[in-house]
């Protein structure tokens, strides 16, 4: 260990010019970090802005392959898809999740032979289909673990046959990362990339995302029965452990910021690709700061990314993807 004291150690030095600040950076953020979420709707041309996300708006399928043709050329590796459903076709059960004719499906469908070089995320949940805005089959006020598990997994087997490549399981039913890999495998798709939203948290900064797809006003009570508690560290690690030994390739925490400890434990823990999920909440903080001019909003964005970076998260699902790429490529 050096012995150096102050004056002749000067952390200072490393600091004072431009070039050597960047030759000592220990994290750095790149575009290959980035996956976008973004908002479908039907229609055609269709572009209507999120009331409660400002920037950012539903697509209708055909602006949706604009839009990831936009992201390709940019870089963005991936890009997560979340319905807005039509009312008529939310139900009690959520069905429509496994309708090979859904939004999901015919998007997933349209930008993947467009942009066949873009990676696509879909969402296995059932709450952009329920009428009660919940992830899972609701009974008596009780969420049903097992009976919601046989649907999830043909939820993912829908998705997967319409072309998606990432299957993101966001519902926190116990074991069904197991059978979804399981209904995977026994139907020949073997390659199949696995994300698990492993620890997800029940968290109010989903809000926004809730009026994004329609689910916000129907939640009936919360999510505090399957979702995590925030006040738990060690319990993510379990999750984290259950859905690898299950057959996940990556893992992801939710929402990020508030839970960069939790990034932190998991990949010093586990050395599994390890993604963030930068949530709607946190995406209007910043973005409503910046408007309102109270910071500066091209290096709030990429100072919250980094931070993800410097905890330890190989990736991060943020909706300024496609503003970060371009920072990043100027
Ligand atoms: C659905 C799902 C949610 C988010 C991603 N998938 C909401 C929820 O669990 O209520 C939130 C994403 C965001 O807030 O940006 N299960």
């Amino acid at each position: 260990m050096s012995k150096a004291q102050f004056p002749s150690l000067r952390m200072r030095r490393i600091r004072q010019t431009d070039w050597v600040r960047r030759m000592v950076a220990e994290t750095r953020l790149s575009v290959d970090d980035l996956i976008w979420p973004i908002f479908i709707q039907d229609g055609k041309n269709q572009s209507e802005s999120v009331a409660a996300m400002s920037g950012v708006n539903r697509l209708s399928i055909d602006l949706a392959v604009e839009a990831a043709k936009k992201a390709a050329d940019l870089g963005i590796p991936c890009m997560a898809l979340f319905p807005n459903t039509p009312a008529d076709k939310r139900t009690k059960d959520g069905n429509e999740a496994c309708n090979p004719e859904n939004l999901i499906c015919r998007a997933t469908h349209a930008i993947k032979s467009a942009v066949p070089d873009i990676g696509i995320l879909c969402d296995v949940a059932l709450d952009p289909y329920t009428n009660h805005g919940h992830d899972g089959l609701l009974e008596d006020e009780i969420i049903l673990n097992d009976e919601t598990v046989e649907i999830l997994a043909q939820q993912a087997l829908n998705q997967v046959a319409a072309g998606c490549d990432i299957i993101a399981p966001s519902d926190m039913m116990d074991g069904r990362i197991g059978v979804i890999r399981e209904t995977l495998e026994f139907a020949g798709h073997s390659d199949t990339l696995i994300m698990a939203y492993a620890a997800k948290y029940a968290s109010a900064f989903y809000g926004p995302f809730r009026e994004a797809v329609g689910s916000g006003d129907r939640l009936k009570g919360d999510k505090r029965t399957y979702q995590m508690n925030p006040a738990n560290s060690d319990e993510a690690l379990r999750e984290i452990a259950l859905d690898i030994a299950e057959g996940a390739d990556m893992v992801m925490i939710k929402p990020g910021m508030p839970y960069l400890d939790i990034v932190k434990r998991v990949k010093d823990n586990f050395h599994i690709p390890t993604f963030a999920y930068q949530v709607s909440g946190e995406y209007i903080m910043l973005a409503n700061a910046a408007e309102q001019g109270l910071m500066d909003r091209q290096s709030s964005i990429f100072e919250s990314l980094l931070a993800f970076k410097r905890a330890g998260a190989d990736g991060i699902l943020t909706y300024f993807a496609i503003e970060a790429a371009e920072i990043l490529n100027s």
